[in-house]
């Protein structure tokens, strides 16, 4: 083999060297782009909802009446992962003055029985374990280790929102 055959076939296996890694190359960077949006599609439903918050619509502020909880019920969609399902959420608005207004989970924060309003004592009772709450949702007697839970709530237009996570 003379000199100038060794260094034509240097060059070659070089070219193909270069063509080979650049194949390569090539075929990895369109994996990738194939590869990350597939991925975030399939575990993008999974991540995302989790801190999302939506303002839920209660109903009419002329419906609470002064100094007395008042029950309001509300279906609310809910994402985990993929999959999406209806809920009913229950509060209870409470207003002494008719501008500020708290609205407690109907949830007893003992073991997650669902507590009512009994409008002549006075009280939310508990039917699960006798607990009884007073009106602002605070822990009067019973198990409960504490309150009512309360929701963010606003008014707009007359219209009462509590943020549901
Ligand atoms: Fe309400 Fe136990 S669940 S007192």
């Amino acid at each position: 083999m003379t000199q100038d055959e060794k260094i034509s076939e240097e060059n070659n296996l070089n070219r193909r060297n270069f063509l080979a890694i650049g194949t390569w190359a090539i075929g990895g960077f369109i994996g990738l782009a194939m590869t990350i949006p597939a991925i975030a599609y399939l575990i993008g439903p999974a991540l995302k909802r989790d801190e999302e918050q939506d303002w839920i619509r209660l109903g009419s502020t002329s419906k609470v009446e002064l100094g007395t909880p008042t029950l309001f019920k509300v279906k609310v969609q809910r994402q985990t992962g993929w999959i999406e399902n209806e809920e009913e959420v229950s509060v209870y608005v409470l207003t002494d003055n008719g501008r500020d207004y708290i609205g407690m989970s109907n949830i007893c924060t003992h073991l997650g029985c669902r507590v009512r309003w009994i409008t002549d004592q006075e009280q939310f009772f508990c039917p699960c374990h006798n607990a009884v709450f007073g009106k602002q949702g605070e822990v009067i007697t019973g198990p409960p280790p504490r309150p009512l839970d309360q929701y963010e709530i606003k008014v707009e237009d007359d219209q009462l929102y509590i943020l549901v996570g």
